[in-house]
């Protein structure tokens, strides 16, 4: 199959590029012509420590290839370190194209034990990490022409999981902040959508799940390879993308898209809780699902349901 979906003369901002799901990302867009800042602070899957090597040797690998990357060691959980990301790739290649918001670690621990650390450190990495890594990106697309951005959510914050609430609660805040830059970046020409992605890497491992370190003869690990997930984020990070502010959830070759939907509902006409305990069954019905495009949106939907349209 031909390549059509290229990055020539591109340049993509890849945050925690040194392992995992990013570094699949990082080498297979240098693959396809983009100039890539490699991002990594290089610490342990619970955010301890740093190390320049993992984002230098994706790099070297990268270059080995024929490709063109830089490395940038800086965390993206301070402003300092987004706007330093973002400096690497304006001095090193004078332009953004893409940014993809990936850098991530865990601090499981059941709600009624969470420490406000693990809140904290959880926090700053993934739902301040977006914002740091994100705002100076899209403030420069919006004024040069437009650009995409893909950041990074989970199917346990999109659905929930036992002991990750610091987790889930970052990783749904990012949900929340693309649906506002999707709205924000539009005139601008900045398309930014979110992944909810589920591939074996050291984090996984973590959880009990398979982790890459069984390797690619592993079976397990092999369908969930990192590279059933990186086809999405490529067609997501490429000027070619069709959506914006949309979730989409890749795993194992599967790719599908998440929606935040509302039903039918029931409009009250005694505005009495006994009221809302008879239509229970209706208000939580699941079958008749629309998904409004915005707040905006939302709001005609009330106006209609009531009669006020
Ligand atoms: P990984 O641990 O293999 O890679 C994450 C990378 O982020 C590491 O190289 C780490 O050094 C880097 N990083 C961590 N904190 C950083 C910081 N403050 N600044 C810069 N770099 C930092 O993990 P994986 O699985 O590749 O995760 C990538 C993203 O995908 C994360 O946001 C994770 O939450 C998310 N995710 C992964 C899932 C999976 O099944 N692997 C499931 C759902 C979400």
């Amino acid at each position: 199959m031909t390549q059509s979906m290229r990055f020539d003369g591109k340049v993509v901002i890849v945050t925690g590029a040194g392992n995992g799901l990013g570094r699949a990302y990082a080498l297979q867009i240098a693959e396809r012509g983009g100039k890539v800042v490699v991002n990594d602070l290089g610490g342990a899957t619970d955010g301890k420590g740093s190390d320049s090597a993992a984002a230098q040797k994706v790099v070297d690998e990268i270059k080995s290839k024929g490709g063109q990357a830089i490395a940038n060691f800086d965390s993206v959980a301070t402003q300092a370190g987004g706007a330093n990301i973002f400096k690497t790739a304006l001095e090193a290649y004078g332009r953004v194209d893409s940014v993809i918001a990936n850098a991530g670690i865990l601090r499981d621990r059941s709600f009624a034990k969470m420490s406000l650390e693990e809140l904290d450190i959880i926090l700053d990495v993934h739902l301040r990490g977006t914002f740091f890594t994100v705002q100076p990106a899209f403030n420069w697309m919006r004024e040069n022409g437009g650009g995409t951005i893909v950041v990074t959510t989970s199917p346990s914050g999109l659905f929930g999981s036992f002991g990750q609430a610091n987790y889930c609660a970052a990783k749904m805040g990012i949900v929340g902040l693309m649906r506002t830059l999707a709205i924000e970046g539009a005139k601008g020409g900045v398309k930014i959508n979110a992944l909810a992605p589920t591939a074996a890497t050291r984090l996984t491992a973590t959880a009990g799940m398979p982790g890459e370190q069984a390797g690619e003869d592993d079976p397990a690990s092999d369908a969930m390879s990192v590279r059933r997930v990186s086809p999405l984020v490529l067609a997501l990070a490429h000027e070619s993308c069709p959506s914006s502010g949309e979730v989409f959830n890749a795993g194992c070759g599967w790719i599908s898209r998440t929606v935040m939907a509302v039903n039918d509902g029931v409009v009250l006409s005694q505005y009495t809780p006994e009221e809302v305990a008879v239509h229970w069954g209706v208000i939580r019905d699941a079958a008749n699902l629309r998904v409004p495009r915005d707040g905006t949106d939302y709001w005609n939907m009330i106006q209609k349901a009531t009669g006020q349209a």
